[in-house]
């Protein structure tokens, strides 16, 4: 398995360019089962979990061609079954479920399990899909929907999914008469499915807001279309420039889709500029300590809670970080705390009070984010940072050690 060693201590300098949204790119190139013809999509970031799900269109017989841009095709889908052994290795598989009932009126998809961070459960895609009078059935793992057509329904979400709200948004495009969903996902990339599906033909008003309406159509077609910047990966490298004392560019994102980040980081002492497509940041004189409480969009993420705890883990007194979203997400905290942070874990909550500094050590990544923050915490700490199952930062960043190292960061991969 690869490892990432890194030597900490230096501060990044230079200009970095974001990649597309994994969480944009994964539900729209679902979208394109929606459609007859060839689908070509800009700006797809060269990840783990993109690969997993041109694995999954093509084993539905979609034909797939390219990398960036992706070349998509769904005029014969052969099977409507999505295998637990995809599934297994990527959550987000679920999100072929509302385009496949409403193209071909039945779908087979294995429940996604539970994951690190927590149950993580599909209860309200598929009461939302009932509610559409899809025939639901859950039998040997796996999902079994049916529906001759899908009708428009109002829907509420009793929690903002987002991928519930992307699911269902897709698989009203094509059902007899107008949806509503009511508490609906806000998130940036529900808006940029929306774009897309609009292209495509779609009637949806009010994406971007808790109230998206859906008037159904006959079809949709394919379209050409490009995939937003990644707010999250953007975010990370906004705060490993913090984190160093750096001064970074940090080009090609959407700052309006880091308010509540630059709010948090400026806060906490950083100089952040907005600029032509992107945006400079550099640290302060010191890391002042700051309370964070994730929220759904446009709350401060919960993609980037591991993150900022990392920050936190250098600040120049107590900063109380509330997850509000999922019931385990700081698995990173022991790692952590083998580098020598001090933090406490009460609930929801963790209690980080700063320390002066950091020490290498070797450490385990748990998940995605987990590991992000431990690869920010190894380019402060003093000494050497070994991280290992590194599989999981693959899995949505794309070439982060390239990336560092092009701004100065002693860090390399190691196959193993
Ligand atoms: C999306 O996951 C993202 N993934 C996650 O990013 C992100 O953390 C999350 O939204 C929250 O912003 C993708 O977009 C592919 P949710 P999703 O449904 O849609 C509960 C990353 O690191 N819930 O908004 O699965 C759920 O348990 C990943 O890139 C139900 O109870 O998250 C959670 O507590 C991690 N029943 C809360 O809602 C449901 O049917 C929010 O989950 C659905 C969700």
């Amino acid at each position: 398995m690869d490892k990432i060693i890194i030597y900490g201590g230096e501060k990044l300098k230079g200009e970095v360019r974001i990649s597309g949204s994994k969480n944009a790119a994964l539900p729209i190139i679902a979208s394109s089962l929606l459609t007859e013809g060839w689908n070509i999509l800009h700006n797809i970031p060269a990840l783990a979990d993109i690969t997993t799900i041109k694995k999954l269109l093509v084993s539905l017989g979609v034909q797939i061609e390219g990398d960036s841009p992706l070349r998509i095709n769904a005029s014969n889908i052969t099977n409507c079954e999505a295998s637990y052994d995809l599934v297994k290795t990527m959550r987000a598989s679920i999100l072929v479920l509302g385009p496949l009932v409403a193209r071909m009126g039945r779908a087979r998809v294995s429940l996604p399990g539970g994951c690190a961070i927590g149950a993580r459960p599909v209860n309200l895609h598929l009461k939302a899909l009932k509610d559409m009078g899809a025939k639901i059935d859950l039998r040997d793992g796996y999902i079994e929907a049916e529906a001759s057509k899908l009708k428009g329904a109002k829907i509420y979400f009793d929690i903002a999914t987002v991928t519930g709200t992307e699911n269902i948004m897709m698989a009203a495009t094509l059902a007899e008469g107008t949806t509503l969903l009511e508490n609906a996902a806000c998130e940036p990339e529900v808006v940029n499915l929306a774009d897309v599906l609009n292209h495509m033909g779609a009637k949806i008003y009010g994406a971007g807001t808790t109230m998206i309406e859906i008037e159904g159509v006959e079809s949709l077609h394919p379209v050409e279309d490009t995939i937003m910047p990644d707010r999250i990966e953007a975010g990370t490298y906004m705060i490993a420039a913090g984190l160093t004392g750096g001064d970074v560019k940090i080009m090609e994102c959407e700052p309006a889709h880091l308010d509540a980040l630059i709010n948090k980081l400026n806060e906490a002492g950083m100089d952040i500029t907005i600029l032509d497509g992107g945006l400079r940041v550099a640290g302060g004189e010191k890391i002042i300590s700051v309370d964070i409480k994730t929220l759904p969009y446009p709350g401060f993420p919960t993609d980037l809670q591991a993150q900022i705890v990392a920050l936190m883990a250098l600040g120049n007194g107590i900063s109380v970080v509330r997850e509000t979203v999922f019931e385990n997400r700081f698995m990173h905290v022991n790692e952590l705390m083998r580098m020598g942070a001090d933090i406490i874990v009460e609930g929801n909550s963790a209690i980080v009070r700063g320390v002066p500094m950091l020490r290498g050590a070797p450490v385990m990544a748990t998940d995605l984010r987990a590991s992000a923050s431990l690869i920010l915490a190894g380019l402060v700490a003093c000494g050497k940072t070994e991280l290992s199952r590194v599989y999981h930062i693959d899995r949505g960043y794309e070439c982060i050690e390239k990336k560092l190292s092009s701004l100065g960061a002693r860090i390399e991969r190691v196959r193993g």
